[in-house]
């Protein structure tokens, strides 16, 4: 028996005891994602979360998934292996920075991308994810004024998907920035027939260049039922190991090898292991933050 399957064997053992599930985002190493009771985005990992009976959730993600998981199920303990895994674009609004946006605009609908702190979530009307912003900006009514925030790619393809005249915060995603219009050109010389999926937090030069924008799960629906067999896929390249799990007999090209997000390759089957001995590292959100905060989420749970 390998070194990896005794600490998987470990780790299933742990969790029956502990009555816990592991939750991985799709951008998580293989072996977590191999690992993991349900793979999903942002969307799918709160609906996941507010839906599971176990007691404990072992989240397999950045901190601000684990936060939402904490806040929708307040009576469970959410762990993260690695606490040290943030997400850098939901650090690029702090709260002074937000509470002088508030005062520009008093009147305005706050609309934040799940990718921002429970203290932001808190002091906004209505959350969203990559799979489901348009449908949320859609829903609001049409002279409200909207605030859109952190990020500004998502934002701007939101505004021009929606014609709403959206005010974005200046906030991106560094690892999606790393994905270059000319990148493409090069994948798209080089595998002519392939189709070009991305994500909505890459540039407009880019998303301009795609076949389709989706989340990270609206990739992999895609990948499967797509009569393609090539795909040139601009987003974090952990989710190739899914696509490629799912799909054996397709062929998935990274539009850049350079787009890793080294916060979501923290976690490894160790952690997970140590996680679930431990009962380490605890996620917890103070009351008052996370019933502000639950609305939003609340809200975007609703309209989709
Ligand atoms: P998804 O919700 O599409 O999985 O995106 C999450 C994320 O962090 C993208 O960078
Ligand atoms: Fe945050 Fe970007 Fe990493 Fe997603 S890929 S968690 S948006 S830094």
């Amino acid at each position: 028996m390998n070194q990896n399957q005794k600490i998987s064997d470990k780790i299933q053992n742990l969790k029956k005891q502990r009555n816990a599930v592991i939750l991985a985002h799709n951008y998580q190493i293989g072996e977590v994602q191999d690992i993991a009771d349900f793979v999903g985005d942002s969307l799918d990992l709160s609906q996941q979360a507010a839906r599971t009976d176990a007691r404990v959730i072992v989240f397999c993600g950045v901190h601000f998934m684990a936060e939402t998981a904490a806040i929708l199920s307040p009576e469970k303990t959410v762990l993260m292996p690695d606490v040290n895994a943030g997400c850098a674009m939901a650090n690029m609004i702090t709260p002074r920075q937000f509470a002088e946006l508030k005062k520009e605009h008093p009147e305005a609908v706050y609309v934040c991308y799940v990718n921002c702190t429970a203290e932001t979530k808190a002091e906004c009307d209505y959350c969203c994810t990559s799979a489901n912003a348009i449908k949320v900006v859609q829903a609001i009514p049409q002279k409200k004024k909207i605030v859109f925030l952190p990020d500004k790619y998502l934002g701007s393809y939101v505004k021009s998907q929606t014609k709403r005249d959206l005010i974005l915060w200046d906030g991106y995603c560094p690892t999606h920035r790393r994905i270059l219009p000319e990148d493409i050109l090069k994948k798209k010389a080089a595998h002519p027939k392939a189709e070009v999926l991305v994500h909505p937090e890459c540039t407009p030069e880019v998303i301009a260049m795609a076949d389709q924008v989706l989340s990270t799960s609206g990739i992999c629906r895609h990948a499967r039922e797509s009569e393609s067999e090539e795909f040139i896929i601009g987003t974090e390249i952990g989710i190739l190991h899914r696509l490629e799990k799912e799909n054996p007999k397709k062929k998935f090209y990274p539009a850049s090898e350079l787009s890793d997000c080294p916060n979501m390759k923290l976690n490894n089957l160790e952690k997970i292991l140590w996680s679930l001995e431990d009962m380490v590292y605890e996620v917890k959100v103070p009351e008052g933050i996370a019933k502000r905060a639950k609305k939003s989420i609340d809200r975007m749970l609703e309209i989709t």
